[in-house]
């Protein structure tokens, strides 16, 4: 390995286009070494680069098969975090650009997590009654802590049927850290709405009196998306009203109101196969990342079919496009030249506890 590695400096300077060829060169010399898993938000001119793409449930189960001893993960850094602890040891896996961050995974952290465990503890036994489900967009250390107390992770494809794993265990779950998806998963499953409350990390006790918390069946984190947030029942109603005919399809991180209001609700994965498989001719609301959309859009105009944004403003996810083209071209030209840049490693204790946790998930859905 060389010891100094290549600078980003000169990186910020290259144009889209040059940055493209540089990649593009450089994925010729590392051939299979490097593999590269894109999320379906990634922006165009890193999408075109990928490998594989996919969902979060997806690109963790292929990320897991892979053989390659680089693991390029064009996502945010829990998807990487993910495929380190499901991938073999020698294995490295790399995010382009550290600050490709979830900002709804940075809602719950482990001590807050802790926090409300211990202030369950005042009304229940928590160990007892209550499994802790994370959501995959969340850090490692509370995957682990969820491996530690006989819970499991779900992704936007499995939330229904991991719920139900947990409840064959323990009468009660917190789920965190997108109240969302738990409330539409719960929901989904005939749980009542006033039997899921909502836990505010920041006031004592979440907010909530020990009859409420001994009456939920679904404790909710109070942790949501910034970019599906964005997205309205009234924008719906105004497609519907314009076009009685058009279908709609919702990400499961938007709001109850949305997701009861839609045709259809589904993963990314599932959104991108549910509107391809439509009719030909099918005009489509769609209320996910604007760079799936769009890409979307393109991809079935041919069949005269429609695929509209559902928000009136621009909303995608700012992180996510911090992989840019200049931050992958010097990742892998530091391949290139035998250094690794920006490795995503889990502490051995908490993957070993995290891929407990990921495992079940995986077993069970
Ligand atoms: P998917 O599992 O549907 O890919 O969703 C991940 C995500 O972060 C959506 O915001
Ligand atoms: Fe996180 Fe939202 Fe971006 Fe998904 S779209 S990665 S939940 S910030």
């Amino acid at each position: 390995m060389q010891a100094v590695p290549i600078q980003f400096e000169p990186f910020n300077a290259l144009s889209d286009k040059a940055a493209q060829s540089r990649i593009e060169a450089a994925r010729a010399k590392l051939g299979k070494r490097a593999v590269l898993l894109c999320h379906h938000y990634q922006r165009a001119d890193v999408y075109a680069h990928a490998d594989i793409t996919g969902d979060s449930l997806k690109l963790s189960r292929l990320a897991a098969q892979s053989d390659a001893e680089f693991i390029v993960f064009c996502g945010v850094h829990f998807m990487a975090e993910v495929a380190d602890i499901l991938s073999r040891p020698e294995q490295i896996a790399i995010l382009p650009d550290l600050a490709a961050g979830c900002s709804m995974a940075d809602m719950a952290s482990r001590a807050k997590v802790e926090r409300c465990w211990r202030e369950l503890a005042t009304v229940l036994d928590p160990d007892a009654s209550v499994t802790p489900v994370t959501y995959i967009n969340s850090a490692a250390d509370l995957k682990a802590f969820c491996g530690e107390h006989g819970g499991i992770v779900c992704t936007s494809s499995n939330a229904t049927k991991i719920l139900e794993w947990s409840f064959a265990r323990r009468e009660k779950v917190l789920f965190f850290p997108d109240q969302h998806l738990g409330r539409w998963s719960g929901h989904k499953m005939g749980i009542p709405l006033e039997q899921m409350v909502v836990w505010n990390p920041d006031l004592e006790m979440g907010g909530l009196t020990a009859e409420q918390i001994r009456n939920a069946r679904i404790i909710l984190w109070h942790g949501f998306c910034s970019v599906h947030q964005m997205f309205q029942p009234s924008q719906i109603a105004k497609f519907r009203a314009k076009y009685p005919d058009g279908k709609v399809i919702a990400h499961p991180e938007c709001s109850f109101e949305v997701c009861a209001q839609s045709d259809a609700i589904g993963s990314t994965e599932t959104i991108i196969r549910v509107v391809k498989e439509s009719p030909a001719g099918t005009r489509w609301l769609v209320g996910t990342e604007l760079n799936l959309v769009d890409r979307l859009a393109n991809e079935v105009k041919h069949e005269g079919k429609i695929v509209q944004f559902m928000a009136d403003t621009v909303c995608m996810c700012s992180t996510m496009q911090r992989i840019d083209p200049q931050h992958l071209a010097w990742t892998l030209e530091n391949l290139v030249a035998g250094n690794v840049v920006n490795q995503i490693k889990v502490p051995a204790h908490e993957a070993q506890l995290a891929k407990i946790a990921l495992e079940r998930m995986l077993d069970a859905s």
